[in-house]
């Protein structure tokens, strides 16, 4: 059965250009774009999204940096979408991260690591109420 899963392309790989490669690779892995927007997370967007996080010590650095700049935000769709996206964008410091992956490609850090991915169908719908409405998704 298809589902879906929730991504961001993060703001320094849109400033670093990376926009089409990993949208390419997203594509070619056969995920399904649903929805899809270019737009800038306000600070207190960034703080509710991840809300989950927000007594971990890099919180105030992660919404910093979410908010920063531009980012894409897309649902995608596929069979076994979240588990599979998660293996194809690696763990979330690029440096641990397998070979192939788009976290090893174009991550920097643990912080600039390219692409965000839901970590499971319950919070991929949450993530994707999060940006997109009903007449948003095709
Ligand atoms: P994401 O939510 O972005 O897909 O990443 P993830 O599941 O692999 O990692 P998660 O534990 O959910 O952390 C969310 C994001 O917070 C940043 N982070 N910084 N400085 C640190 O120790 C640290 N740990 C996590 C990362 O950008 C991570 O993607
Ligand atoms: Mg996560």
């Amino acid at each position: 059965m298809k589902n879906i899963t929730f991504t961001m392309i993060k703001p320094y790989a849109v400033e670093c250009g990376n926009i089409g490669t990993i949208l390419d690779i997203i594509i070619t892995h056969n995920f399904k774009i649903r929805a899809m927007k270019y737009t800038r997370l306000s600070r207190s967007q960034a703080e509710k999204f991840y809300s989950v996080h927000k007594d971990r010590p890099f919180f105030n650095d992660l919404v910093e940096f979410m908010s920063s700049g531009p980012i894409v935000a897309a649902i995608l769709e596929k069979e076994n979408a979240v588990n599979d996206y998660r293996e194809l964008i690696g763990s979330t410091d690029p440096a641990q991260a397998a070979e192939g992956t788009i976290r090893k490609l174009y991550g920097y850090s643990v912080q600039k690591n390219a692409v965000h991915g839901s970590d499971s169908d319950e919070n991929a719908i949450i993530e994707s109420n999060f940006f997109f409405p009903t007449f948003e998704r095709y």
